[in-house]
């Protein structure tokens, strides 16, 4: 596997790449690696000619007193399991490759991104589209893999792409889950002791919501209601939202949608805040 430490580098790999005739699936990340990951780079590499990764810690997409710093950094083992996982080349960027010097500009979509995520995380998806926006630019991938379980996240890459007519196309993969259905994330490492357990109550929610629609529930207050129990019956007490969406806009989902909602939620547990989300006619 190539490492790509600066815009030159890519950009060599890239021209190799291209005249080659081979086209590239991108995986954009923040590094740590897990299954989830490496699903969408085992994808990427199934689809494409070529697999390419990139590792940048975005502190724009990271607000005052969140995990930035202590976000984990574990490069090596990162680029064991990437080369394990069939990728060809690893952007891993300086800051400044990334945000030049002079640097100003901003993507805002909006009102999505102000709402359930975006609540609690003011200028969190500008600071995620923003950075998806130069990687995509950078790398010019024929497909751009990215996980579902961020389900808010990919609505709004969805919207930029489309909106800005980006000439890419995002392919939405399927959530990774460990044995009791938690949902793997870099940030299930700050989870201690009990608290791991606490935790499996997301999916456990999510799917008690699923039962209650294929058994015909409809009101999506109630949907909301049995997802939420399984939070509180865990001892989860920091909710910060529990919410039945429509799957391809995010407006709350109503009892005449002709298609089936979408229950995302976040929560604390400890020193992580988890999120998950399923879609009620997910089999
Ligand atoms: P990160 O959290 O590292 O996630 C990178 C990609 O992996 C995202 O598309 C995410 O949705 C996907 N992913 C994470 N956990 C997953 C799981 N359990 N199953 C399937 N896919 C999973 O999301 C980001 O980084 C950043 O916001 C980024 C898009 C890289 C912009 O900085």
């Amino acid at each position: 596997m190539r490492l790509l430490e600066s815009r030159a580098d890519l950009s060599a790999w890239q021209s190799e790449t291209l005249s080659g005739g081979h086209s590239i699936g991108f995986v954009p990340t923040m590094g740590c690696l897990h299954d989830g990951h490496l699903s969408l780079v085992r994808t990427a590499a199934e689809e494409n000619g070529r697999a390419l990764a990139s590792i940048f810690v975005n502190p724009a997409q990271f607000a005052e007193g969140e995990d930035y710093d202590r976000y984990p950094r574990t490069l090596e083992a990162d680029m064991a399991l990437l080369e394990q996982s069939g990728c060809d080349a690893l952007f891993y960027p300086r800051e400044s490759d990334i945000y030049p010097e002079g640097f100003q500009s901003i993507i805002a979509v909006e009102p999505l991104s102000s709402e359930l995520c975006g609540a609690a995380r003011p200028g969190h998806f500008q600071g995620v589209a923003t950075v998806v926006a130069i990687l995509l630019n950078l790398t010019m991938p024929t497909r751009c893999y990215l996980g579902l379980k961020d389900y808010q996240q990919f609505t709004i890459l969805r919207r930029m792409v489309q909106d800005l007519a980006m000439p890419y196309t995002l392919v939405g993969m399927p959530t990774v889950r460990e044995a009791d259905g938690l949902a793997m994330s870099s940030r299930n490492r700050y989870l201690q002791g009990a608290e791991r357990e606490q935790a499996a109550a997301l999916y456990r929610g999510l799917s008690a919501a699923r039962s209650a629609w294929s058994n015909g529930e409809r009101d999506p207050q109630r949907l909301e209601a049995t997802a939420r129990a399984a939070l509180t019956e865990a001892g989860i007490e920091r909710i910060d939202y529990v919410a039945a969406r429509h799957p391809l806009t995010l407006a709350p989902w109503q009892s005449a949608d002709p298609i089936a909602p979408v229950v995302l939620m976040a929560a604390h547990v400890g020193a992580a805040r988890l999120i998950d989300n399923l879609r009620l006619d997910d089999a």
